[in-house]
């Protein structure tokens, strides 16, 4: 049968105590509900439906272009009334699996568990877990064949059934068949005066249909965040699972409570990342690549070979084999860089590609530059690539040598093999294999006396 998932993302969050709607805030840099979507589009579903609510315009609005579908519930009755608002959008006989919006580190082969369980003639599947501290959650009542019978939730429980710890995890998947007929039937009559999508269970079971709980064995998969604590303990898990697939795939993380990788960072063979890096986005290590301390890198790649040295920064740029960058480098966005470049400390480069060879060792700023193989830029350098309107470009051809303290004032172009002497003011173009500089003539003055304090 064709999937549907729903996703229950109206509920405020109070206890997060923000102004944003719970499911956008984020772990991984990614917001809580982005995690559900994107495991749910693993499972290849027919149709995504979000259950929206409060500030539900800052949610549609974060998760546009998506291939969504927002339902709003403008008052939260209860978990079975968010479901029943998406009965306009529901495919007919699409099976239907709910997911909530701030739970989001549940796995794509967990749901495929229950997915796989969904196959079998059962009209509803439960997705529970084994507690030591079951409080708040509903609990899952078998008999004794270990057939589903009810969910009963903490506040409807007896003291007898609060002290079953098989819980609700919420996650749950209805056969399409089912659907209408069991939540048509939901009422709120019970302690919280609430639409309980649990209560499926039981009318299932009163129409002689089976209901199963699948166990899921990983309780943190299930975690749901209600405040900025359980927010907190999501994103140490998130880190601390990540630490652990990259340390199973060869990596050596110096201490793997001190990274933080915030996406996917894919690393080859005999890669070393030292304490306090954050890796954001999709991040791709060569072989033998060395991150020092203290690195933050998004959205990039790096070459075979390279040492990033400590406190540099990496941001949208695509760095080459055997490169020395940092310590204290900042790579702006849209930089490629070829073999074997150095880009040293307190340099920033943007927008610029530095070709095999080059080295930028010291203090510069390269901005919209295009840079060949083998050039030297002395400390000091300053491409002035910014008019207070527009942005011009740097032309470096192979070669090239610029002395210290140089402005280049763009649009400008250093012709191949050309020399500049240092302190200069370039903006007219460097002929190729001369010498250029422009330089105030040097005085001395013979009778010149420093001033003395009386
Ligand atoms: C629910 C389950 C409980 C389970 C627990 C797991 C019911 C009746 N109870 O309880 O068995 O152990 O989750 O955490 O289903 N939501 C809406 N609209 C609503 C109500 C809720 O979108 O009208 C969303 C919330 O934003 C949240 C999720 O549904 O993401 C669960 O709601 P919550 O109120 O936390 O459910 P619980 O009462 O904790
Ligand atoms: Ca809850």
């Amino acid at each position: 049968m064709p999937l549907s998932i729903v996703i229950l993302a109206a509920g405020k969050g109070s206890r997060m105590k923000s102004n944003k709607p719970k499911v956008i805030h984020q772990v991984a840099s990614k917001a809580m509900l982005q995690h559900v979507v994107d495991t749910s589009r693993l499972l290849n579903p027919q149709q995504i439906i979000v259950v929206v609510g409060h500030e539900s315009q800052q949610v549609v609005e974060l998760m546009q272009g998506q291939a969504l579908i927002f339902v709003e519930q403008a008052e939260q009755l209860g978990t079975g009334h968010a479901v029943l608002q998406c009965h306009d959008e529901l495919t007919p006989g699409n099976d239907i699996l709910v997911l909530y919006g701030d739970v989001p580190l549940i796995r794509q082969a967990t749901l495929e568990q229950l997915i796989e369980a969904g196959k079998q003639d059962h009209a509803v599947c439960i997705l529970s877990f084994i507690s030591e501290t079951p409080t708040g959650y509903g609990r899952i009542i078998r008999d004794l064949g270990d057939n589903v019978t009810a969910i009963i939730e903490e506040k409807d429980a007896s003291d007898r059934i609060r002290r079953i710890n098989e819980c609700n995890s919420g996650i749950l998947l209805i056969k399409g068949s089912e659907y209408k007929a069991l939540l048509l039937q939901l009422d709120a009559n019970n302690h919280q005066k609430e639409y309980y999508l649990t209560d499926v269970v039981k009318h299932a079971v009163a129409k002689n249909q089976t209901v199963v709980a699948v166990i899921c064995t990983d309780e943190s998969e299930l975690l749901g965040v209600n405040n900025q604590q359980q927010l907190a303990q999501i994103e140490q898990l998130y880190r601390a699972k990540k630490a652990a697939e990259l340390m199973t795939q060869g990596v050596k993380l110096v201490d793997p409570q001190r990274v933080d990788i915030r996406g996917n960072l894919t690393a080859g063979s005999d890669v070393i990342i030292d304490v306090n890096c954050i890796f954001i986005g999709d991040v791709e290590l060569g072989n033998d690549v060395e991150i020092e301390a203290n690195c933050i890198l998004s959205n990039c790649k790096v070459g075979a070979g390279t040492i990033v040295h400590a406190m540099s920064l990496i941001e949208n740029s695509v760095i080459g084999a055997q490169n020395d960058i940092g310590p204290f480098a900042r790579i702006r966005p849209d930089t490629v860089t070829g073999s074997k470049a150095k880009i040293g400390n307190f340099v920033e480069v943007k927008k610029s590609v530095i070709g095999e060879g080059s080295k930028v060792n010291h203090l510069s700023y390269i901005g919209d530059c295009e840079m060949g193989a083998n050039v030297n830029i002395g400390a000091g350098t300053i491409t002035c690539n910014y008019d207070g309107a527009y942005k011009h470009k740097t032309i470096i051809e192979d070669d090239v040598f610029v002395g210290s303290d140089t402005q280049l004032v763009a649009p400008v172009k250093l012709a191949k093999g050309s020399t500049i002497g240092a302190g200069s003011t370039i903006t007219k173009e460097a002929p190729a294999g001369q010498l250029s500089f422009s330089r105030a003539k040097q005085l001395s003055f013979s009778n010149w006396k420093r001033p003395k304090k009386n």
